[in-house]
């Protein structure tokens, strides 16, 4: 991607739609394909039971490179919690899950964060400054990637601003009794993440300004309630991929802000819609410049 990107900046094209460069790049072709093309779809479906069979045959040692497909194959080995191992359409099923849930909202995280830095210059720059105390010219491994505190700050308040996946669905699995409401056994629940992001009752007057500095001293970016702040869900349920994607986060922003300096475009048009996660409608455009 950055290759193709130096190639149209020098041949003087300096606008890139950062959202459909970065979504592509991170797989959401074969997520969505798998979703809305039956045919494609079952063409993955067989890739994948093709992949989890060698897999489970393969009799390579993988210790120190395991992947979510080997904690999958592992665990399915006993009966579980509810003594049932997972059939292999199942695990079929819960490979296309990592695809999915893992590629946009990493990707559309990431996009966002483009756009932020874009207008506040002076972040972008503090990140820059922090890429280059802690990364240097060292290789971007997990032990560097824990000294870029900034850039977590960062993904924090983007996704309190832009939670990628903007809601939390549950179901009342009995009568539960709230304040003077009840809501009545098998209610589907719609937890609006978005709007108690942006509710001055929960994180005061300054609810709608970037401040990543919130998030300093707090997990919680001082939001006065435990469960206000749910970019990745809540309880048994939360997202399991949340650490996998603050890594490839980390890893793409230090790539690409070693490389490029970010302004927004005069043609973008700001209009995060709900399009089951949270993405600019009308893309994403930026000038991207070498540094
Ligand atoms: C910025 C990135 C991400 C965001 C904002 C995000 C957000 C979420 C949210 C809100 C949920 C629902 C949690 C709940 O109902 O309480 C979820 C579930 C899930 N996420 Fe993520 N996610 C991200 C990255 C990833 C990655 C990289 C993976 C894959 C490896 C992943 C895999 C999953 C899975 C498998 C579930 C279902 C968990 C379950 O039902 O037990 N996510 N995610």
């Amino acid at each position: 991607m950055m290759d193709r990107w130096t190639t149209r900046i020098n041949s003087g094209n300096l606008e890139i739609d950062i959202e459909r460069e970065i979504v592509a790049t991170a797989g959401e072709i074969i997520a969505r394909t798998s979703f809305e093309n039956m045919k494609l779809g079952k063409e993955i479906d067989k890739l994948l039971l093709c992949f989890i069979e060698s897999r489970k045959e393969s009799k390579v040692e993988r210790k120190g490179r395991e992947d979510l497909l080997d904690l999958l194959l592992h665990e399915n080995q006993v009966d579980g919690k509810y003594g049932k191992k997972l059939s292999t359409k199942e695990l079929v099923d819960e490979c296309k899950t990592f695809f999915f849930a893992g590629h946009e909202t990493t990707a559309l995280a990431i996009s966002w964060t483009l756009m932020l830095l874009a207008i506040h210059e002076d972040w972008q720059n503090q990140l820059r400054d922090e890429i280059r105390e802690v990364v240097g010219d060292q290789e971007v491994d997990i032990n560097v990637l824990g000294g870029l505190k900034k850039m977590k700050w960062v993904m924090n308040e983007v996704l309190r601003l832009y939670p990628t996946a903007p809601n939390v669905q549950r179901q009342a699995r009995e009568d539960i009794k709230f304040d003077n409401l009840t809501i009545p056994n098998g209610t589907n629940i719609w937890i609006d993440v978005v709007a108690m992001h942006h509710d001055p009752l929960l994180w005061g007057e300054n609810v709608n300004e970037f401040r990543p500095e919130r998030f300093m001293d707090d997990v919680n970016g001082g939001c006065n309630k435990t469960l206000g702040y749910l970019p990745f869900g809540f309880g048994g349920r939360m997202c399991i991929g949340r650490n996998l994607s603050f890594m490839e986060y980390k890893i793409v922003l230090t790539l690409l802000l070693s490389r490029f300096t970010f302004k927004i475009s005069p043609t973008y048009i700001h209009s995060p819609s709900f399009m089951l996660s949270l993405r600019p409608a009308y893309g994403l455009p930026l000038i991207v410049q070498p540094l």
